[in-house]
């Protein structure tokens, strides 16, 4: 039998799915299945979208050009500058999903073998984009009774090294919801120019911040220009994660050159999620104050309903809509598999994904677990319900 490649064996799976086959046991046993595990909201995708698809006059799925449809790139640069981000039509490609946004970013900026830093826990695909790309991931530790906030400078900068290429931050974070101080962006960035790294930004969660002010973006930082990358996508702005359509923006020429050959060997971004993804840019500022005030109601109702349950530590994110908690448990991983597999309360169970997938540093994050809050309040009061009853019955409980 011919062999799997060592890539391919080496590959993490995704801790947001890997639960999958005791999800489906579970509904085949009769359960019903509150997912908290994945970020794909509940929200309705734009009208204005629909819209655009069905009057389209196109009678050929064509191939778009490589860097995406200029029209579209035009009318997203010009929604970056009204949000105030600096991005000009030229300074964007257009990508498949910010995850292809993600590794065509590493691998335009980075060697096999060369450091990437990132501050965990983390978006767990990172890990799986920097094996593709045959980089090392180098972790900073943030740590849950702070909330999650950048770890100090002092802390990036022991562990730079000779290799190290390039930084890579999520802002808002998933699966944090920190939203960064621009004093920490400030500093990051200056650490970037003092030993010449690119800092990639990965802000897809740009519009979801629950504060007064929007995240900074890295495309905004002073002297930065030729070091900073930004990764975007409409897939949580817009709720359209299906469309497959994210953007890579950087004003580095060479860098844009270079990804532009990446962009080229796979033809084009999908046409179809580009017509509807430059109609959404047509939605109303309201929308958003809607979807953020729904997000708030429901971060606020989760938070403060886990950090009542006794030995329970949940910090309030500031963004996103993700929620990293503590558990008093021996392992996340464990108890996400036992709830799905031996647990329910009068039918429900909630699955949650193991915080440990989101941490590269071994055993960090083993008591933790990250919620999606992406269902109605209703649903998420049944998921509280169902996690305050699993831990008074879980065998591996701690305290
Ligand atoms: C932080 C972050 N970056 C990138 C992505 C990838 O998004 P997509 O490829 O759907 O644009 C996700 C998806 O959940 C994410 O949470």
């Amino acid at each position: 039998m011919p062999k799997i490649s060592k890539v391919g064996q080496a590959m993490p799976s995704s801790p947001i799915r890997k639960l999958m086959p005791f999800a489906v046991s579970a509904q085949k046993e009769g359960k019903r299945i509150i997912h908290l595990n994945i970020g794909q909201p509940d929200i309705d995708s734009p009208e204005v979208s629909f819209k655009a698809l069905k009057e389209d006059p196109r009678t050929i799925i064509e191939y778009s050009p490589s860097e995406g449809y200029e029209s579209y790139r035009e009318n997203l640069a010009a929604y970056y500058r009204r949000g105030g981000v600096d991005v000009n039509t030229e300074d964007v490609i257009v990508t498949t999903g910010g995850s292809e946004a993600l590794i065509f970013g590493l691998m335009s900026s980075m060697d096999p073998g060369d450091e990437v830093i990132i501050p965990e826990p983390f978006y767990a695909n990172y890990n799986s984009f920097a094996h593709m790309a045959g980089l090392k991931v180098v972790p900073v530790t943030a740590v849950i009774e702070d909330g999650f906030s950048l770890p100090q400078m002092e802390d990036f900068e022991a562990v730079i090294t000779s290799k190290t290429k390039a930084i890579l931050i999520c802002n808002p974070g998933n699966p944090t919801g920190k939203v960064y101080a621009p004093e920490a962006i400030d500093a990051l960035a200056k650490l970037c120019l003092k030993h010449d790294l690119y800092l990639m930004a990965d802000e897809v969660y740009r519009e979801f911040c629950y504060g007064d002010e929007i995240a900074g973006s890295v495309m905004n930082l002073n002297g930065l220009a030729q070091n900073a990358i930004m990764i975007d996508s409409v897939s949580k702005r817009f709720s359209m994660c299906g469309a497959r359509v994210g953007a890579l923006v950087t004003k580095n020429v060479a860098l844009r050159a270079t990804v532009m050959k990446f962009a080229m060997a796979r033809l084009s971004p999908p046409t179809l999620g580009q017509i509807a993804s430059e109609a959404a840019l047509l939605t109303p500022d309201a929308y958003f104050e809607d979807v953020r005030n729904r997000y708030v109601a429901r971060r606020n109702f989760l938070v403060k309903g886990l950090n009542d349950i006794p030995h329970v530590l949940c910090p309030e994110p500031g963004g996103a809509f993700y929620a990293i908690c503590r558990l008093p448990i021996d392992s996340g991983d464990k108890f996400c598999q036992w709830m799905l597999e031996e647990f329910d309360l009068d039918g429900d169970t909630v699955m949650m994904a193991p915080a440990s997938g989101f941490y590269s540093t071994p055993g960090a994050g083993e008591d933790e677990v990250r919620l999606a809050y992406v269902l109605d309040i209703p649903v998420l009061e049944k998921a509280i319900a169902c996690i305050r009853r699993a831990l008074e019955l879980y065998p591996g409980r701690t305290t």
